[in-house]
């Protein structure tokens, strides 16, 4: 298993220990340090290269996204600060016009991640900012270290979110609290972004790693295609009403009864045995 290599873009495998046939997770790191991480189109190109190998490859359990970290400072230069993506580049967006970004932006990486069937993680350190936090918002679930801080400071700019974010961050966090964001560009802190919804976890940022890795770790320890299922059925809930989802769920619920998983993992329970999947 080979995954797709790119300056811009590094995937590396890590095998899961609990499972026994060569599971991995992918950890994906955007690699921009000196423009912190800022999605360039080699980025997005990349990412949905890494989406398409992520996809195809039965083996990869869950995605873990990341931005790289700063590198050591040139003498006499200060630092550059940590970030999961400063949002798009903002170099390409001067002089571009409609019909440049309408071709840009439709069927966009960020789109592609979060159409992926499989489990995604975002692992934040530093900023997420507009297309950065639009990834995150595009991931199933963001673990972010105390110093992160989240914005969509596109309104600076004369623009607002292109990468789904005011669908996605409505969902998120409810709609006033989304049009705050939108309309001020202020940033906020970890903490208030775990309290109002953005992000699931807040740690110290030497524990991150560990911390999104344990989790991707037991993710990849279920059936992959009850988790897909699982996804599915609860994307549903962002687009049908109530109504049509509980039928939905009910239906997928169902449809998990002819599985060769749920068969392996009840009668596992009754064993008092570690389930082997198929994953089927
Ligand atoms: N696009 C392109 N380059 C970006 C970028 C972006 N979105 N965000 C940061 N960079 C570059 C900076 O131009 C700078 O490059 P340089 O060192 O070659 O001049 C480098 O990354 C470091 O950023 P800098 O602004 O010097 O860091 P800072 O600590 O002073 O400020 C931020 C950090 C995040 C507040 C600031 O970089 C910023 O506001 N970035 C833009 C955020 C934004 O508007 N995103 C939405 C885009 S749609």
């Amino acid at each position: 298993m080979t995954p797709p290599q790119s300056d811009v873009l590094t995937i590396e495998t890590l095998t899961v220990d609990d499972c026994e046939d060569g599971t991995v997770v992918a950890l994906v790191t955007i690699n921009r340090p000196n423009k912190l991480n800022a999605l360039n189109a080699d980025v997005t190109s990349a990412m949905k290269e890494m989406v398409a190998w992520g996809e195809a490859e039965d083996l990869v359990r869950c995605i873990i996204i990341t931005g790289a970290q700063p590198l050591e400072p040139e003498e006499g230069r200060r630092a550059k600060p940590n970030a999961f993506a400063a949002g798009a580049d903002i170099t390409e967006f001067l002089g571009a016009g409609s019909e440049e970004i309408t071709v840009k932006f439709t069927d966009n990486a960020i789109e592609a991640l979060w159409n992926i069937s499989k489990p995604t993680i975002a692992m934040v350190d530093g900023f997420a900012l507009g297309g950065g936090l639009e990834v995150a918002c595009s991931c199933d679930i963001r673990i972010a270290s105390t110093r992160s801080k989240f914005g969509t400071p596109e309104i600076n700019l004369g623009l607002i979110p292109g990468y789904g974010g005011t669908q996605r961050l409505v969902s998120l966090l409810g709609y006033g609290k989304a049009l705050e964001m939108v309309y001020t560009g202020e940033m906020i802190g970890a903490e208030e972004a775990q309290r109002i919804g953005l992000v699931n976890h807040v740690v110290d940022a030497e524990e991150l790693k560990q911390r999104a890795l344990d989790m991707a770790c037991l993710i990849a320890t279920k059936s992959s295609n009850t988790l897909r299922v699982a996804k599915e059925t609860l994307r549903s809930a962002l687009d049908e009403g109530l109504t049509e989802g509980v039928a939905t769920e009910a239906k997928a619920f169902a449809n998990l009864f002819n599985s060769e998983d749920k068969e392996i993992g009840v009668k596992a329970y009754l064993n008092r045995e570690q389930p082997k999947w198929k994953h089927e």
